[in-house]
């Protein structure tokens, strides 16, 4: 008798499990991401297995005194990069694990193997590699200026050899390169679906949990929807890293977005080269070289990322509408927001862009998302429409209300600080964050606290 063979369309993006095939996924809203896959059959061991489980009795879990349990998260890992030291929250956190996600060719592989060269100093490493050959990752090794006998190469694609390697070799950190590649050939779908790499996944942390050692896995992050995408693991692992930039750009953020043992606000810039990525300590001074000299439209802001102040470049350009609509173009910096700016702007000073395109973008392909943004946005905006440019020298930062009243942000200190240190002297910020500001050791300092929109505009006139 034919056997008929359930199938069930599962999401690519999220794992989202569906009877039938949808355009639109429910769950994570993306389109076109369900395949069609074979319904997982226990396989007759592992159903042995779990009806044996049902008759023995696994006797009662280990049970602790809230005082007895030490708080001593144990040392963390120096990865030799203060960039990533601080992403991760202070280094690598033993028996943790953390997904590395980002578009192909942004640099994970590459990082993961410069950190090996510090890490080997006093631990041994093992990358298992399922993308590149042993002879690919040594040139790599080379152009990177890695060398230490204590990194241990492994090409293999198949998860349980990986495991059984863990167990064999005993290093005290493993790097799976990537997860997209890893296979277990019990299950019958295919390599890089969504249930190969949520239950290789599983396996490799609950790897990393027994032997308490860190284990860092790599996700690519698919556009085409051939594999599944790391936010399937997302909810699986400790820690999840993006790393992301302009691929035409040298330089990369890495940002966590997840992070069981630390703060998920911290970046890590970046700059790859020639011999790899290297670590950009003032990204400030990265993000405002090649500013264009007294052009219209452009207005420098302080954003916080974390607990570090950075200094971004906002440029908005405005345009007679050619036909029909105004268009509304927004990179770096909310949508709906700069919509939101352009309200405010009409209503409460009266500058009208009703048929008038507007661009915005943030230099450096940073993302704004922070309201203490809305401020040199708006004034960008103005700069442009009155084509006259702001002082070079000037820096502004403040939250926009409905009612083109300037709110206070947070942290206006360091941002003040971070801009001053910089050379620039100009500072227009929330009048209620002014009061506050200790201008003591900074002489030149000029703070032009403002109420309103157009107190502010009035300032860069
Ligand atoms: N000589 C070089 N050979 C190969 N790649 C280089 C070289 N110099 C710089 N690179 C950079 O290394 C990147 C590859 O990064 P990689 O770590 O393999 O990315 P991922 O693992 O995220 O796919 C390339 O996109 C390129 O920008
Ligand atoms: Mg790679
Ligand atoms: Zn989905």
């Amino acid at each position: 008798m034919a056997v008929k063979v359930k199938t069930v369309f599962v999401c690519n993006e999220c794992g989202y499990e569906s009877p039938k095939w949808q355009g639109k996924c429910p769950e994570c809203n993306e389109w076109n991401t369900f395949v069609e896959q074979v319904k997982a059959q226990p396989t007759t061991a592992a159903a042995k297995k779990a009806s044996a489980n049902l008759l023995t009795t696994p006797g009662p879990a280990q049970v602790l005194n809230l005082g007895e349990i030490s708080a001593d998260e144990g040392i963390r890992h120096n990865t030799g990069m203060t960039e990533l030291n601080r992403v991760l929250g202070g280094g690598i956190v033993p028996g943790s694990v953390v997904l590395i996600s980002g578009d192909p060719g942004i640099g994970k592989s590459t990082l993961l193997l410069q950190i090996c060269q510090q890490l080997c100093m006093g631990m041994r490493v093992l990358y298992v590699s399922g993308e590149e050959s042993m002879r690919q990752l040594k040139l790599r090794a080379i152009r990177l200026g890695v060398s230490t006998e204590n990194l241990l190469i492994s090409c293999t694609t198949d998860t349980l050899t990986v495991i059984d390697t863990i167990e064999s070799v005993k290093p005290d950190m493993v790097i799976i390169d990537s997860i997209q590649t890893m296979n277990l050939s019990s299950l019958s779908s295919s390599t890089g679906s969504v249930s190969q790499v949520r239950e290789s996944t599983q396996l490799f942390v609950r790897e990393a949990k027994e032997n308490d050692i860190p284990i860092f896995i790599v996700g690519h992050v698919n556009k085409d929807g051939a594999i599944a995408g790391p936010k399937v693991l997302e909810h699986m692992v400790d820690t999840v890293l993006y790393f992301e930039g302009e691929r035409s750009l040298s330089y990369r953020i890495l940002r966590a977005v997840k992070n069981r043992f630390g703060s998920t606000n911290e970046i890590g810039v970046f700059e790859m080269g020639e011999d790899g990525l290297r670590e950009v300590e003032n990204p400030s001074l990265m993000l405002l070289s090649g500013r264009p000299g007294m052009v219209s439209g452009t207005c420098v802001s302080c954003v916080m990322e974390g607990t570090r102040p950075i200094l971004a470049e906002v440029q908005a350009l405005v345009s007679k509408t050619a036909f029909g609509t105004p268009r509304r173009m927004s990179t770096g910096f909310d949508y709906n927001r700069t919509s939101l700016m352009l309200a405010v702007l009409e209503k409460r000073v009266g500058y009208f862009f009703g048929n008038i395109d507007t661009y915005i973008n943030v230099v450096g392909g940073l993302r704004l998302d922070e309201p203490a943004a809305d401020l040199p946005v708006a004034l960008a905006l103005v700069s442009n429409l009155l084509d006259k440019p702001i002082d070079e020298s000037i820096v502004a930062f403040g939250e926009i209300g409905l009612a083109g009243e300037i709110r206070a942000v947070g942290q206006a200190q360091s941002r003040v600080n971070e801009a001053y240190r910089l050379g620039f002297h100009k500072i227009i910020l929330p009048h209620s964050c002014a009061v506050q500001i200790r201008t003591a050791e900074m002489p030149q300092l000029d703070l032009v606290g403002v109420k309103s929109l157009s107190q502010a505009i009035h300032a860069i006139k």
